[in-house]
């Protein structure tokens, strides 16, 4: 299209240039050959003609009023009429002058301009007049063929240069597009598939800027889901075998108790004492269940106050207190009055008394615990301290672990459900503080907990 209109532009000017310089060289000599035909003498006018052609390059023909040539500057057409539209135009129709391009066919052209192997020529007539008036015409025979070849030429090389930019732009559209598009669709067919359910899928990283910031970021939201994915099966899977075991062993209890219903009145008793305990495990572990779930969800947000951790920190110790004495262990308390934060008195009751409640359970009868708080810069610091069993190593990164016991019987016995622990760092998580432990087997524990005095805890 643009090439087609940028040839027309140029072909236009090229032979509107043209045909005015054509139309002035034979205007001009016109005037000098008009007067000329009256008073010359042939020969001399002959030469003149032919002068005048030669430095135009063309052929010249004088013609009298009938159209019959009298002079040819190539001296082949003497005698003749020449039958030409722009004759016709001028000597007929009383023009002043005329003129034509035209693409006649070689052997006219040939025959007309002396050229060979041309196919355009062009005629510029002109009337001669001298003393009398119109006397006749001159016929300027022009050889354009130089112009339209230059000019097919220029036609080509805009077309080539028109073809050579369109497919450079298309290329570089397709080129674009395909970087464009390949990362999104990567995407989108990962996306496609992570929604049925496959969620170990990624997105290649590749490329730059947006597209690769785009594909990691969507690598890392769904390595989180996988990793939760699977922390819920665990949980699930954990969670179902806590309770099969009561349940279990309730169900052999039972079983006994039916297949031998002549079974001794207090043995029926201790086993009804037993099953009486399985089911406050039950109720105990779907409680914990229950509690860890609810936070995790966040639909139990933080019910914060202004809390006097002091105060609660002395009833909590003084609530465990009997306890304690029942197994003869001290349980000592350093707790300055008057340190207080906002945060949630329910949540934070439990990990005070899950903490406490471990201690005195992980240690033997006659031992020691002992729980202080203090201000620490901006912190709240809990500490309960034990010297009773320890915590080896290898399982000390654990224990807040959902079900794990360091000592899985040891732990059921005492009524454990491995949760205490894991509940303990979910809420102390959720006041934007942290826990962590100091432990050496045989020789005792030590709990901290941090939490920030201003207590900008996550769920307010
Ligand atoms: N003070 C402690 N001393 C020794 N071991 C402890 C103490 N506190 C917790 N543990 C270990 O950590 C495990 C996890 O504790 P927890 O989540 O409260 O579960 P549970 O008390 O129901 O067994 C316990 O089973 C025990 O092995
Ligand atoms: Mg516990």
């Amino acid at each position: 299209m643009a090439a087609t209109n940028l040839t027309g532009v140029v072909n236009n000017y090229l032979t509107e240039q043209r045909t005015r310089e054509d139309t002035q060289a034979v205007e001009s000599l016109a005037a000098v050959f008009g007067p000329l035909m009256q008073t010359a003498e042939s020969p001399s006018l002959n030469i003149r003609l032919r002068e005048s052609a030669d430095s135009l390059d063309g052929r010249l023909m004088l013609l009298d009023q009938d159209g019959k040539v009298q002079y040819d500057s190539f001296n082949t057409f003497c005698g003749q009429r020449l039958q030409l539209p722009e004759v016709l135009r001028v000597l007929s129709l009383g023009e002043m002058s005329a003129y034509g391009m035209h693409r006649p066919g070689r052997e006219t052209v040939n025959r007309m301009s002396g050229e060979a192997e041309a196919d355009y020529v062009a005629y510029g007539v002109h009337e001669l007049l001298d003393s009398r008036g119109r006397s006749g015409a001159i016929v300027y025979v022009s050889r354009i063929q130089g112009m339209m070849d230059s000019l097919r030429s220029v036609r080509i090389q805009l077309i080539t240069v028109f073809i050579l930019i369109a497919l450079a732009a298309l290329m570089l559209a397709l080129f674009l597009s395909r970087v464009l598009t390949t990362p999104i669709v990567n995407l989108s067919r990962t996306m496609r598939k992570m929604g049925k359910g496959d969620l170990s899928v990624r997105v290649p990283e590749k490329g730059s800027g947006e597209l690769r910031q785009l594909a990691e970021n969507y690598n890392i939201m769904a390595a989180q889901l996988e990793n939760l994915d699977k922390s819920r099966n665990q949980f699930v899977s954990n969670a179902s075998h806590e309770l099969k075991t009561p349940l279990a062993s309730m169900k052999i209890m039972l079983e006994t108790m039916i297949y031998q219903p002549e079974m001794p009145a207090e043995m029926r008793q201790e086993f009804m004492g037993d099953m009486n305990h399985e089911i406050d495990r039950l109720t105990g572990i779907i409680t914990d269940l229950l509690t860890l779930t609810r936070m995790d969800n966040r639909s139990d947000a933080l019910n914060l106050e202004d809390l006097d951790l002091s105060a609660m920190t002395a009833e909590t110790v003084r609530l465990l207190t009997p306890a304690a004495e029942k197994r003869s262990q001290r349980l000592e308390v350093n707790a300055p009055a008057g340190l207080g934060m906002r945060g949630d008195r329910t949540k934070l009751n439990q990990v005070l008394y899950n903490l406490i409640d471990n201690a005195m359970k992980y240690t033997q009868d006659g031992g020691t615990i002992r729980v202080s708080l203090e201000r620490d810069g901006g912190n709240l610091i809990w500490r309960v301290r034990d010297n009773g069993v320890g915590i080896p190593k290898e399982d000390q990164e654990h224990i807040f672990d959902r079900f794990y016991r360091v000592d899985k019987a040891r732990s059921r016995e005492t009524g454990g459900t491995g949760l205490g622990l894991s509940i303990v760092r979910q809420m102390v998580t959720l006041h934007g503080g942290q826990i962590s432990v100091e432990s050496e087997p045989g020789r005792g524990s030590c709990f901290t907990v941090t939490l920030p005095a201003n207590g900008k805890g996550e769920g307010a």
